[in-house]
This record gives structure tokens, C-alpha cells and sequence, in this order.
């Protein structure tokens, strides 16, 4: 692994924790993780891995299709298409603060997708859309904003939180820390799953 790699996976992890544990600091973090993953969209795919989704493709086979999907962090799209594909009917939008990303993810959608999946430059933090308007909101090896994903996701809700390492990812935050901050607000039903390094935790809105 380059230095500059290196660094990247630490930066990512400091910034996990600090957002986590107090979203005021996203400020802070916000310029430097855009530039760091807008260099890393062109390579993106080779980075990420084919089974990095395995146990988020198990976890969706267990929520309700969705008539809207949202995929926080969607980098070059990888979730939002698998939760397109597992929901033929469903409207899936994937953001990302990455311009880069979001143009790798634009020119990858296949041609039979591209009538119901869209790709938006925003922040996770700050979403340009309404309250309780997705029934499902995936983050896969994203930080989670939790105020945010609450006031979008519609009462019983799905919300998916996967991680291509499980805790050697280097966005990673411990299902424990997940539980306790999502049963605050009042969520519940939660399940994990696994599959080989990769981990997903699913909880419901109430
Ligand atoms: C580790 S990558 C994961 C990409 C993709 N979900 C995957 O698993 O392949 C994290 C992505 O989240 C994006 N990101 C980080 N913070 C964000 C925020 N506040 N709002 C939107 N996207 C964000 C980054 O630009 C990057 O593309």
C-alpha cells in the first residue's frame, strides 16, 4: 500500500470517529475527504473489491421493496444499483460529495436501470430532500449522519449500514455504537449479517 493510500484509510478513519461521535466536527473533515475520493473515483472499483456487498445483498433480501431507495455515499454506485436490481419498481437515488463519483456512477448505469436511478452531488449531511420521502436509506462504507437519514427515511423505514471489512474497513462504525445511536431515535429491529469479511447491520424506523 502507497503512503498516500495509507494516509487516506487513516484520515477516513479519524474522520468516522470525530462525525460520530459529535456531527459538528463534519466541518472540519468535509473539503479534505471530497478531494481525497474525488482522486479516488477513477480506481474506485479496483479498491472496493467484487464481494464488498455480499452481506448488504443478504440484508436486502429481507426488507420491503421500497417505492423510493436512497444510497448515501454511493461512491461509483455499486449499492444503488444492487438495491435496483433486488427492487425492479423501486426509484433508487445515490449521492455522493465526490463530484468524480458521481460521474463514474452516472456512466456505469446500465442503459435498463437509468429510467429510475439517479446520481446527486450532495452531502449526507444536509440532503436536498423531503421528510420521510425513502423507504429504504443504505450507507455502504459511508459516515453515517444520523440526524439526517432519520428525517429522510418514512416511518417503518429500512435503514442498511454495511461494511466492506467489517471492522478493518476503514469507515467503520461498531454495530454497538449503530444500536445505541439508532435507538435513540427510536429505531428497532435490528439484524446483522455476514458474509466472509463483510458485515451489515439492518434497523427499522418506527
Ligand atoms: C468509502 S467510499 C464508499 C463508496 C461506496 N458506497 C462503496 O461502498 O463502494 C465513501 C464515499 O462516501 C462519500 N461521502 C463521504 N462523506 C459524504 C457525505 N457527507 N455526503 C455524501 N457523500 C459522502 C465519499 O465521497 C465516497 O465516495
Amino acid at each position: 500500500m502507497t503512503v498516500s493510500r495509507a494516509l487516506g484509510r487513516r484520515l477516513a478513519r479519524l474522520a468516522t470517529n470525530a462525525v460520530v461521535r459529535n456531527p459538528r466536527l463534519w466541518r472540519i473533515f468535509r473539503a479534505l475527504l471530497r478531494r481525497q475520493f474525488d482522486r479516488l473515483a477513477p480506481r474506485w472499483d479496483g479498491i472496493i473489491g467484487p464481494a464488498a456487498l455480499d452481506a448488504f445483498r443478504q440484508a436486502l433480501e429481507t426488507v420491503p421493496p421500497p417505492r423510493r431507495a436512497l444510497d448515501l455515499g454511493t461512491g461509483t454506485g455499486a449499492a444503488a444499483f444492487a438495491i435496483a436490481e433486488r427492487f425492479p419498481a423501486a426509484e433508487v437515488i445515490g449521492v455522493d460529495l465526490a463530484p468524480a463519483m458521481v460521474e463514474a456512477a452516472a456512466a456505469k448505469t446500465p442503459a435498463e436501470l437509468a429510467g429510475r436511478i439517479t446520481f446527486l452531488e450532495a452531502d449526507a449531511s444536509a440532503l436536498p430532500l423531503p421528510d420521510g420521502s425513502c423507504e429504504l436509506v443504505s450507507l455502504a462504507n459511508m459516515i453515517p449522519f444520523f440526524a439526517e437519514l432519520e428525517r429522510v427515511l418514512a416511518p417503518g423505514g429500512a435503514a442498511l449500514f454495511s461494511f466492506a471489512h467489517g471492522p478493518a474497513t476503514p469507515i467503520f462504525v461498531p454495530p454497538k455504537r449503530l444500536r445505541m445511536e439508532l435507538s435513540a431515535r427510536g429505531f428497532s429491529q435490528f439484524a446483522d449479517f455476514t458474509a466472509g469479511a463483510a458485515t451489515c447491520l439492518v434497523a427499522r424506523k418506527r
